[in-house]
């Protein structure tokens, strides 16, 4: 890859992404709280809905927690770990999560393009934002393959790049140079996902009822029986 386009997407392009995403982020949810929202599809086609929807879930909150896994220092995870431990468990759990995220999106991809229904309910942005993500986990897996077989060295400097960019290193991009595609593929449409995050219907995770979690009291109804 030519050396400024290298630089310019793995150096300057994350910052340019985050500071899109929390300009987004933060004018979304003072000018328009109302809009965060993902609107159920749920009585237009039942069709395992439930199935794939959770199957996405689950699996793509796994992947995410793991992804936080490229932050942690070498000194720091060296403590209680080698680096090829620390690659097996990312490559076990990941392509364990990472395939059901696979799974449950494929199905809610077939399910929006299948049903006549849906499709009359469908605006452009629906298609859109499952196709990419759908896109973006496939290009994870692959890049997941590509590290089970690739030196060690390959995976180590992943988490180096990742540091690198948020402690404001100005060579960081200098890092994936020589990277496989599938990995440069894959941050680049990550951080593009991260950008248009706000400006998307992805902003419904934030209405999900935590506060659920911390009720103190609640009310339990049994049948007399
Ligand atoms: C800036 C954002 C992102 C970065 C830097 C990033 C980085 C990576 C890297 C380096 C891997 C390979 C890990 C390994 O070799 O074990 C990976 C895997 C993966 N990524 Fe991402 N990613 C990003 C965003 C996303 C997003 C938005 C999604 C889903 C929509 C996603 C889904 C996956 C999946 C499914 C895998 C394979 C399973 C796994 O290893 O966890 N990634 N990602």
């Amino acid at each position: 890859m030519n050396d400024y386009i290298n630089n310019f997407l793995f150096t300057y392009f994350p910052y340019i992404a985050l500071t899109i995403f929390f300009f987004g982020f933060i004018t979304r949810l003072v000018k328009f709280n109302k809009t965060v929202q993902a609107e159920s599809t749920q009585f237009l086609a039942d069709n395992k809905v439930k199935l794939a929807s959770n199957l996405f879930h689950v699996g793509i909150i796994f992947v995410f927690f793991g992804h936080l896994t490229l932050f942690l220092p070498e000194w720091l995870y060296h403590m209680v770990m080698t680096t090829e431990t620390k690659r097996m468990i990312a490559l076990s759990m990941g392509s364990f999560f990472g395939t059901m995220a696979f799974v449950g999106m494929a199905m809610l991809v077939f399910r929006r393009f299948g049903s006549p229904r849906m499709k009359q309910n469908s605006s452009f942005q629906d298609y859109f934002i499952i196709i990419l993500l759908l896109a973006e986990i496939v290009i994870g897996l692959s890049a997941a393959l590509k590290t089970a077989t690739a030196p060690i060295e390959t995976y180590a400097a992943l988490g180096k790049w990742a540091l690198a960019v948020v402690t404001f290193q100005p060579d960081a991009g200098l890092i994936l140079a020589n990277h496989p595609l599938q990995y440069k593929l894959h941050i680049v449409l990550g951080l593009f996902i991260f950008m248009i995050f706000p400006y998307t219907k992805l902003m419904h995770m934030l209405a999900f009822p935590y506060v659920y979690f911390l009720r103190s009291g609640y009310q339990l109804v049994r049948k007399r029986s």
